[in-house]
This record gives structure tokens, sequence and C-alpha cells, in this order.
């Protein structure tokens, strides 16, 4: 399921590695470089002087690259290079060059490219956990407050949605749009027709069927838009309503799963495109075609994509494998509806979740129409998150470490 020997290098958060040995291969044209931990990685010259700390060819301050791709010899030989700081770092001369260049040891041992990577199509970096029943984690709630505060909480919260795909808030306020104040902490919403956030509340004569009374089968979030929102956050500011809670479903998990059955349907669901498309509204014509789900062209899984609600005139899969498509997106529609993989929680006023909308379905059971119930809901891009996750995580970690 993970990626099993490059990515586990680099996500490894283990005690920092020291070279015990490193010695010039291939001609100088690169060098081996054998850790403590008995691994040994050979590191091309060329590879080398694209990551060098040369001032000419790397900016200091932003780290861009100041030279063109072209400016890269792939011959590069190298002069020496020297095991310093009694393991720490490797000092390395290229053979045009006086200056000398000091890797970190860490560094080299987690950008380690020298490894058989098992790139089987549905593969996940090892930061990210699958989950196919309730767990621990999922069923924790985060103190609004201390998500403010920022700091560990914070960190810890991201660190959650990064590894789980979902976050949950509690104890927060109950005006409108105060749902922003949290994303504030943490990236960007980003404004669609809906508006910066939208309301989730029964209406009489409603433009989209989230704002009805009637239960929602587990899905993700206006997959007619391109791209699809990466996050969603749904915040409760009232409900006196019976029922109504929030399900939330692994799509990841269900997408390996369908894998682990049937690895004709998984392919089929990844190898041809569905089309989805909105039309509720004045002024509004939103399509777009997605893999329900979705591989990176090394075989990473990176979303999966599933709405019925919103699913648009199948065309783009041949006649010869069509029915076998269907097919394949009732298994995967039987595995998101199985009770098991189905984590339900209700919202209090002042609580809210945030969901990897490209993994994480969500869903919502049927509720008596004439409680009051609202919601608003945002779509926060994952990047900025990630971001704010990594810049905490580096701070936190230069505490601890001063
Ligand atoms: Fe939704």
């Amino acid at each position: 399921m993970h990626r099993s020997t490059a990515a586990s290098a680099r996500d490894d958060d283990t005690a920092a590695q020291r070279i015990e040995h490193a010695a010039l291969i291939e001609d100088a044209a690169g060098v081996r470089v054998r850790f403590d931990d008995g691994t040994s990685y050979r590191f091309h010259g060329f590879w080398l002087r694209d990551n060098a700390d040369d001032p000419t060819r790397i900016d200091p301050g932003n780290g861009q690259k100041l030279v063109t791709i072209q400016a890269l010899d792939l011959d590069q030989r190298l002069a020496a290079c020297v095991v310093e700081a009694r393991g720490q770092t490797l000092a390395v001369q290229f053979a045009d060059s006086a200056h000398v260049t000091h890797f970190d040891a860490q560094w080299l041992r987690t950008h380690a490219y020298d490894v058989a990577s098992d790139l089987t199509s549905g593969w996940l970096p090892s930061d990210i956990e699958p989950w196919a029943t309730c767990r621990d984690e999922l069923l924790l709630s985060t103190a609004w407050s201390d998500l403010m505060a920022g700091g560990d909480a914070l960190c810890s919260w991201l660190g959650t949605v990064r590894r789980f795909g979902v976050g949950r808030v509690t104890d927060g306020p109950t005006y409108s749009g105060c749902l922003l104040d949290l994303v504030e902490q943490f990236g960007f919403v980003r404004e669609t027709n809906y508006g910066k956030w939208f309301e989730v509340r029964s209406e009489a004569a409603p433009v989209n069927l989230a704002y009805t009374a009637s239960g929602l089968q587990a899905h993700t979030d206006n997959p007619y838009r391109d791209p699809p929102p990466t996050m969603q956050l749904l915040y409760c500011l009232a409900d006196a309503a019976d029922g109504g809670e929030s399900v939330i479903v692994d799509g990841f998990a269900a997408a390996l799963e369908l894998r682990r059955r049937d690895p004709a349907a998984f392919e089929l669901l990844r190898q041809y495109r569905a089309r989805f498309a909105y039309r509720g509204a004045d002024g509004v014509q939103l399509e777009a075609q997605h893999a329900v789900i979705e591989t990176a062209t090394d075989g990473e899984l990176l979303a999966v994509h599933f709405n019925n609600r919103s699913a648009a005139t199948v065309t783009d899969v041949p006649y010869d494998d069509v029915r076998d498509w269907y097919r394949a997106l009732q298994q995967f529609a039987d595995l998101v509806d199985e009770p098991a993989r189905q984590v339900e929680f209700k919202l209090r006023p002042g609580d809210g979740f945030l969901v990897d909308n490209t993994r994480v379905l969500h869903a919502r059971a049927a509720f008596r129409q004439s409680g009051a119930r609202w919601l608003q809901g945002c779509y926060p891009d994952r990047d900025g998150l990630l971001s704010t996750w990594r810049v905490l995580r580096h701070r936190l970690e230069e505490q601890t470490s001063s």
C-alpha cells in the first residue's frame, strides 16, 4: 500500500543519520555514501551540483534556481568528497570549481533516490494513513480556542488532517461567517459562485439537494469544478433538528479495498474519466471531467471524485468497457456505503469538521424538516494548509533543538 522505500526514507522522523563512509564511484561521476544505519546510496555528480548551495546557481535567500536546466553538465565530475563533522556533513568539491559544498547527512539520507520504488498503481506516501473503520484519532475534537492560539495544538491538528484527511473542532462561536476566522489560522478560502462560504439549511425550493432535509449519500463536493475544491470545512451554527448526523468515509481506503477485491474494476475507474456538471442556478454552467479514482503518472493515489448527484452523461468510456465501468462504479459505491466504513458524529452549535475533499467523502443522515438546522461551509485550499503545517513543524522543531 505504501511506497516502501523512497518515501519511507523521506518521511522518517527518526534520529539524525550520520555518514560512516563516502567514496567516489563511476570515474568520479558520482559518490556512494554509507550511513550509520547500514543503508548505502549512490548520488550522481550532476544531481549534487543541481542541489549545491552555490550562490551563483541557487539564490541563498529563497532557494530558487538562478540558472537554466541546460546549464547543468550531466557528466559532472567530482574532485573530492570528504566526511566531516563526525559524519554530520559531506563536503564535495566539483572538478570544475574551487567552491566546496557541504551536504547535511540527514538531508542526503532523506532525499536519497537510489532506491527501488514500488510504483504499483494506488500507492500512498507513508504519512497518509487510510482508515476502513473508526479509530480514536477520528473521534477527537480540538477546542476552537486552542486552534486560534496556534502553535502546538494547531500543528498537531493540521498533521491529523494530513494523515487521516479529517480534523474536527469544537466549542467555537456561532456567529455567521465565523468559519472564515478558523480558516485564517491555516490558509485561504476559495471563492466560488456560492460566495466565500455557503449556507446549508432546508429551504422550500432548494437549488441544491444539500439544502433539503433528505439524507445524502457520502460524496466529495463539487467535482464539476476544475480543479475540485481540495478541502471543505463544515460548521454548525444552530441545530435543534432530529437526526442530521454527519458521516465521513475514507475514499482512499475504499479505493484500495476495491483494488484488492477487483483490480480490473479499480483500473477502469482509474483509466477513464467521469463527467460532472452543475446547472442549478441562473448564470452557472459548470462542467468538468475527473477519473473517479485519480492517480499520478507514477501511480500515486491522488484523489477520489464521487458524487452521483452531479454525475453527467458518460461519454468517455468506450462501448466495450462502459458496462464494466458502471459496474465498477457501483462496486465503489457499495464500499462507500458499507456501515463499518462510516464514521458518524453529531455537530452541535460551535462544532465543525474539515475534510480533504479529494479523499474523504462526507454525508448527512436525514433530519426532520421542522427543526432549525443551520450549517455553513467553505472550501479552503489544501496547499496553504500544508504550507502552514510545514512552517509550524519547522518552528517547533527549531524550538525543541535550541
Ligand atoms: Fe457535500
